[in-house]
């Protein structure tokens, strides 16, 4: 399938992108799209007008446009689970109808966000002073990554997010928290989940242990309201949602109930506009000028095409720290299949590996192998034009100063000449030649860089979309479903039958040799002294 790309890919030889820029004196606006108020440019890649017309008609024919349509339109396009696909449909503040098997979904959606909006102003006016999110994976990730994103809108109670079910986690959370005056929100599509109705129990019995009842201290977020109301939480503290919301694409809806009540119904309504532009402009741009299928296709270039096993996502902006974590459950999830959807071994690369950390701490720690490291890894710069510290501009304008130079460094490099320019005063012969060689940057490495006027809840809206929707794209192309989640099943059952094995009620004697010293080890020191 990628043999006309890969042939082009093998015409490049050794062939510099800054040349392409000498060849083409146009090539920055070429090669750049600005859509949906974000600037997205691509130019600082190999792409040349060949290698981006391949990869759109790739698109084509692997049947992008009818695929986006029928996920649009409620079509059960996750054909694993027999579910249509349609986080979108949380954020069509106004637009029309949306059928799912000949009903409209939307009444409900609205009745939801009406609902979620009353608890949460009535939890802003009240004297709650912490609401803690309770849940895990989708269930824990958005919020918690928009929570600490758009931190200068958060004017109610403090937020905080317990997902591991080590103890430590929750330990560490309710140390300091007045039980009189927190919330719990416990976040889960199943209402199944060993690691959030364990934290869910702990925080249950904090408080009965320090004699505060539990009754209206919690809240649940849930698919599956009847197991909410078995646990306790009645229907007035229930916010539920459809099965057509994937857990990683439900921050739009009650999952997102912890951000709203720290920012506020408005700010979250922000957030969904700046959804629903970018579904807008997905949905109808044509697709050499879709942004979503832009940066898709640059990211089948460089995993299936290049074979760049990985990509970094290089926040310069503090406070998207935890972009890359949710993204990383994003694509990761949604991409990580070694089936196509008819069941077949794919024969190409499943979705990349997804990693990073904001600029410009990672400079100081990984980027080094980024610029001089044998593999290449692509790289995908995010940066607000405007920082909110107005009174710190100068930071911000550093903050500009080094993503801008990270790429430039990345695409020019430094050759051997210009680095026996750099030591030629220090060292002579051999030894001079020695150290050059160590200051070579081999340069030519890829980046795209995203910018966006400044970190608000519309340009937050704006961004997730446009990476939910670039995971789509690449899923179709890849021909897979990007919307199930069978990979994490196995770890799940295998954890539930070593439960009993680490507390000693049964015996390791089924499991391998490694497992079985493992347990005897932690046994050893499992009780203390
Ligand atoms: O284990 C993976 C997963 O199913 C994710 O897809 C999901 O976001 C997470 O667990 C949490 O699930 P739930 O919201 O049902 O607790």
């Amino acid at each position: 399938m990628f043999d006309a790309l890969k042939s082009l890919a093998s015409q490049i030889g050794d062939r510099r992108i800054e040349a392409l820029f000498d060849e083409n004196a146009n090539r920055g606006p070429e090669f750049s799209l600005k859509a949906a108020g974000l600037f997205f440019d691509y130019s600082k890649t190999q792409l040349d007008e060949q290698i981006r017309a391949a990869l759109l008609t790739l698109a084509r024919e692997r049947g992008l446009e009818a695929r986006r349509e029928a996920m649009f339109t409620g079509h059960p396009i996750n054909e694993t689970e027999g579910r249509a696909v349609l986080h979108t449909a949380l954020r069509n503040l106004d637009g029309g109808p949306v059928h799912v098997d000949g009903e409209d979904v939307m009444p409900e959606v609205r009745e939801t966000l009406s609902r979620m909006e009353g608890l949460a102003a009535e939890i802003r006016a009240s004297d709650v002073t912490d609401v803690v999110n309770i849940g895990i994976g989708g269930s824990d990730l958005g919020p918690a990554m928009a929570y600490k994103a758009l931190g200068p809108y958060c004017d109610g109670p403090r937020c905080h997010f317990v997902s591991n079910v080590d103890g430590a986690d929750i330990a560490d959370t309710l140390r300091g928290l007045d039980p009189e005056t927190t919330l719990f929100i416990v976040a889960s599509k199943t209402f199944t989940t060993i690691e959030t109705m364990t934290n869910a129990r702990t925080a249950r019995a904090w408080l009965m242990d320090r004699e505060v009842s539990p009754e209206g201290r919690f809240v649940a977020l849930s698919s599956n309201q009847e197991k909410a109301a078995e646990w306790g939480i009645p229907p007035e503290r229930t916010f539920g949602f459809a099965d057509w919301v994937g857990g990683r694409y439900s921050m739009w809806g009650p999952i997102g109930l912890s951000l709203m009540i720290a920012m506020g119904g408005e700010a979250f309504r922000a957030f969904l506009r700046g959804g629903q532009e970018v579904d807008r402009h997905f949905e109808a741009a044509e697709l050499h000028e879709n942004l979503p299928v832009l940066l898709a296709l640059v990211g089948i270039w460089h995993n299936q095409v290049l074979g760049h096993a990985t990509r970094a996502v290089l926040p310069y902006d503090d406070r998207l720290a935890r972009l890359p974590a949710y993204f990383q459950q994003l694509e990761m999830e949604s991409n990580g299949k070694r089936v196509a959807m008819d069941g077949s071994d794919l024969p190409f690369d499943s979705g990349p590996v997804v990693w990073g950390e904001p600029g410009t701490n990672g400079q100081h720690a990984f980027y080094q192998l980024i610029h001089q490291g044998t593999r290449v890894i692509p790289c995908e710069f995010l940066l607000a034009a405007r920082g909110h510290e107005q009174d710190l501009r100068h930071h911000h304008d550093l903050l500009i100063a080094n993503c801008l130079a990270q790429s430039e460094a990345l695409m020019r490099g430094r050759d051997l000449e210009e680095a026996r320019g750099k030591v030629a005063g220090q060292f002579e012969g051999a030894e001079l030649e020695r150290q050059a060689r160590h200051r070579v940057f081999p340069g030519n490495r890829p980046s795209v860089t995203l910018v966006y006027p400044q970190l608000t809840p519309e340009v937050l809206g704006k961004i997730v979309a446009l990476y939910e929707h670039r995971v789509f794209v690449e899923g179709v192309i890849l021909g897979i479903n990007s919307f199930d989640q069978w990979g994490v099943e196995l770890g799940k059952e295998l954890a539930n039958s070593l439960g009993p094995v680490v507390t000693g009620e049964a015996d390791a004697s089924g499991k391998d040799g490694s497992t079985r010293q493992l347990v005897d080890f932690v046994h050893l020191y499992r009780d203390g002294d």
